[in-house]
């Protein structure tokens, strides 16, 4: 058998459909788009949905692709067998009520034995048991040994999923061993089962439309949707055991184990997390390349959860550092041909995987510290099973897989609750699949609005006239079909030609009037159905607009106005970020309305102040070197090469449009904008924040508002100047002095106090009495702190002569106690150190000190009073 290369057995599908009359059409994103049942791409037919339903015109009714997929639902088995995997491509070919099984079955046939040259007696057919017609063709016009047709049930040549297009289908299946002939359908399914013989390209005639009472409607055109996995037709033409072995992955797996300093092939335990890196390897590099970033949630999700299992599995492996960011540098080399948006966001796409490995790092040492604080928890309980939802936690919160965490476990001789972790695991996809809104996979489900005849056109005629005359082509009314609309009604109302800009790119949908005969309506939105038809939703606020008539459909000028200055505003921003902050930053969102502009792009530190004034001065003077917007429709090759920005996941046609502001920026976009910079008039950047991992975020303003918000500051500083008398020079130096003059009043006031303080001295000098001949004073002062308490303690003591003092006091709020004894009373016993010890407890504190001096604090201030009376009798003990 021959051998080919990964790369070279998709160019020879692609070149061989291509010849077949197919349109090839590059890759789509693993985002689906406008498709709420499916959170990333996980087969060829997948984003081609609404050309299967007839919602949208395809390109041609014949299509050939090669698809990026990524199916995690049976990621547990990753690593552990030859043939699965995270990240895989399926090769396609697609008939939208074209061909049929007459032509798809012969092709088919042809492209493996005359293309693949697979021999033909290591080849087996499968049917659905009562499709003679398959039967007849494969064996009549194909050629192929009835013997070797067998025919399945439902469950294996039936393709549905719940309602929609569905069909019996046909799977091609290649003999690894060879030898003696598979003979009976049992004989098939045990090959099947030892993995003899396996499955590698699925035919499916699409010929049914299956409603929701369980009907099966004949199709009158019906379709074909193919689907071959490139990775399982790699392992037969390279005559590898798995698919980790064909070319393209082993470097993958070669550069792995030469990280790990780990062979491939002699430990088995090694051999799984080998496999686990290649392949989640994969995953994470092409999910990021479509845009996908490391978050709590969605695909995010999808993408933190590969990539932090692979990482763990470095670690387990030994790698000491980050290694998945260079580890990608082999996917990407050896794919970017067929997909050259590897390679252009190259380091965009290391850059998120190193701040990801640098992220579990830190979060893996912080779930350690956690699991041993539950470990020391279940010792002292004198426990071994560790509670599921714990262990659900440590994995949630700080990306601790479960096995990670069983291992450790298990080091102690304990285990784990996996009962109750897969059922909290459980509740969270619950949770994950109702956010996820159910609908079934070919958008049955959908509304009216959605379910517009794709052959109705809508066209935007609004970038230079707000004002156009058309006719109403369709009203959809609670999700009907209606002939007419009458005052208060709201409605949706579709008309071939519009001025009105519908909600796209981050820029808002227009709003305005619709005009009839004998009525009007308010326009309060403008948006796009599922298969681009223009749709503006209405207000009937007078008559009555019907199906068929004649409308004037007027823009709200005004509000168009602001939004084009935000948009074209957002444009500068973002060339004036490249040029400040770097390349490297992309748009990563954007929103624009008539008030204001957001700006979303990649950057992986907050922008500093300096950097925003910047910014900020480039956008205002480009703004007044009024330069003037152009707009230009040309080819995307002509685009890329002038150095136009294209968003990260958009699909271009042939032709795009690039907005151009001088030599400033040049764009891809199909929003409204100003003619000339200059009427933007001012921009003002009102805040900038951190919205995800890498993600940063620009508010700005522009125009009026940009003029509002500098009258808003100027109000503020009027405001102090009125308020307070200061001519707005003054203000710094004012506001200085105010605080250094109420720096001076704090200790004037302290001074103050310590003074009235003083005028307790007389009365505690009458308070002196004496205990076993020595003399003492024991007072609450109000109010004094520990400074004017001290001085005043010393002061009195002096005084007296021989003898001991004791203070207390409630400053702040708490107790303040001080004592001074002279040297003769402290011969014959006292202890300062132990009077205030006595005292402060009572008072809820403690302190202590020498025999002559000692201080203490305390809580309880309503206390102090009645403690001071024990100074009495702690003296009585201590001198005899
Ligand atoms: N849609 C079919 C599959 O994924 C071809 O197997």
């Amino acid at each position: 058998m021959k051998y080919m290369g990964l790369n070279e057995i998709r160019e020879a599908y692609l070149e061989f459909f291509e010849s077949k009359g197919h349109l090839r059409l590059p890759s789509f994103s693993l985002i689906p788009n406008n498709d709420k049942s499916l959170l990333l791409i996980n087969a060829g037919m997948a984003p081609l949905k609404p050309y299967f339903t007839g919602l949208q015109v395809p390109p041609r009714k014949r299509v050939t692709t090669c698809q990026k997929c990524v199916r995690t639902g049976d990621i547990e088995n990753i690593g552990k067998t030859a043939r699965h995997a995270t990240f895989f491509e399926m090769l396609g070919n697609f008939s939208f009520g074209d061909y049929f099984k007459e032509e798809v079955i012969p092709w088919a046939w042809e492209f493996i034995t005359q293309v693949m040259e697979l021999p033909k007696d290591r080849l087996y057919v499968t049917i659905y048991l009562d499709d003679d017609e398959a039967f007849k063709i494969w064996t009549e016009k194909a050629g192929v040994d009835p013997k070797r047709i067998f025919r399945l049930g439902k469950e294996d040549n039936f393709w549905e999923h719940g309602a929609g297009p569905c069909g019996p289908c046909s799977e091609i299946h290649f003999d690894r061993e060879g030898g003696k002939q598979v003979e009976s359908i049992e004989e098939f399914v045990e090959a099947q089962d030892s993995d003899r013989i396996i499955e590698f390209w699925n035919l499916v005639f699409t010929q049914f439309d299956k409603d929701e009472q369980g009907n099966y409607n004949k199709l009158s055109n019906p379709n074909i949707d193919t689907g071959m996995g490139l990775e399982r037709m790699a392992t037969i033409m390279q005559g590898t055991e798995s698919i980790f072995q064909v070319d393209t992955m082993k470097n993958i797996l070669s550069e792995v184990s030469k990280v790990a300093n780990a062979k491939y092939g002699e430990n088995h335990e090694n051999d799984i997390s080998l496999r686990i890196i290649a392949d989640h390897v994969r995953s994470v590099t092409f999910m990021i390349s479509d845009g996908i970033l490391p978050s709590n949630e969605g695909r995010g999700y999808v993408l933190r959860r590969l990539l932090r299992r692979a990482a763990r599995h470095g670690k387990t492996l030994g790698i000491e550092n980050t290694f998945l960011c260079d580890i990608c540098e082999i996917v990407i080399r050896d794919s970017k041909g067929a997909y050259p948006e590897l390679e252009e966001k190259k380091d965009y796409i290391k850059k998120v995987i190193r701040l990801e490995e640098e992220r579990f790092a830190q979060t893996i040492d912080s779930g350690m510290q956690i699991l041993k604080e539950y470990m020391d928890e279940m010792q002292a309980q004198n426990k071994n099973i560790l509670d599921g939802s714990k262990a659900f936690k440590l994995y949630d919160t700080y990306g601790f897989p479960i096995e990670l965490t069983e291992e450790i476990l298990e080091e102690k001789g304990m285990d784990v609750d996996k009962e109750n972790f897969h059922a909290e695991m459980e509740l969270q996809r619950k949770r994950a699949r109702e956010a996820r809104e159910e609908s079934n996979y070919m958008g049955k489900d959908i509304n009216a609005v959605d379910k517009i005849p794709a052959d109705i056109e809508t066209s935007f005629d609004g970038y230079d006239s707000l004002s156009i005359t058309s006719e109403v082509e369709l009203i959809v009314k609670e999700e009907n079909f209606v002939n007419e609309i009458t005052e208060g009604d709201k409605a949706a109302v579709v008309v071939p030609k519009t001025p009105f800009y519908a909600e796209m790119g981050g820029q808002i949908g227009d709003t305005g009037r619709i005009i009839a005969q004998n009525g009007e309506a308010k326009v309060v939105d403008c948006k796009k159905n599922i298969s681009g038809k223009v749709i503006h939703f209405v207000e009937v606020t007078k008559g009555s607009i019907a199906k068929g008539e004649k409308v004037t459909l007027e823009v709200d000028a005004a509000r168009r106005k602001n939004i084009a200055k935000n948009h074209t505003a957002t444009h500068m921003l973002q060339a004036a970020l490249k040029s400040v902050v770097g390349d490297h930053v992309h748009q990563s969102g954007s929103y624009v309305d008539q008030d204001k502009l957001r700006f979303d792009f990649t950057h992986f530190t907050a922008v500093t102040a300096d950097e925003l004034k910047k910014v900020e001065r480039i956008v205002n003077e480009k703004i007044m070197e009024i330069y003037n917007v152009n707009t230009d429709v040309m080819s995307l090759e002509e685009a890329k090469k002038s150095g136009a920005m294209a968003l990260f996941d958009d699909k271009y046609g042939d032709k795009v449009r690039v907005v151009s502001v001088g030599d400033f920026s040049q764009e891809l976009c199909g929003g409204t904008h100003v003619k000339n910079s200059g009427e933007i008039g001012l921009f003002k950047i009102v805040s900038e924040s951190g919205v995800a991992a890498g993600i940063r975020r620009i508010e700005a303003v522009t125009g009026s508002a940009a003029i509002k918000f500098v009258e808003e500051k100027e109000n503020l500083i009027k405001t102090i100047e009125n308020e307070f008398k200061w001519s707005e020079k003054d203000i710094i130096s004012k506001i200085n002095h105010q605080f250094s003059e109420l720096k001076e009043k704090e200790k004037e006031i302290a001074e103050l106090k310590a003074k009235l303080a003083g005028g307790a001295e007389d009365d505690i000098l009458n308070s002196v009495s004496e205990v076993n001949g020595v003399k003492y004073a024991a007072a609450f002062v109000k109010g004094v702190d520990a400074n004017s308490l001290r001085e005043l303690c010393d002061k009195i003591r002096n005084k007296i002569g021989e003898g001991v003092v004791v203070l207390g006091s409630d400053y702040d709020s708490k107790v303040q106690l001080v004592a001074m004894a002279s040297k003769e009373v402290v011969t014959k016993g006292v202890h300062c150190g132990k009077i205030v010890k006595e005292v402060a407890s009572i008072c809820g504190g403690n302190g202590g000190g020498r025999p002559d001096m000692a201080q203490a604090g305390g809580k309880d201030v309503e206390k102090i009073e009645n403690a001071l009376k024990e100074v009495k009798k702690v003296l009585e003990k201590l001198v005899k």
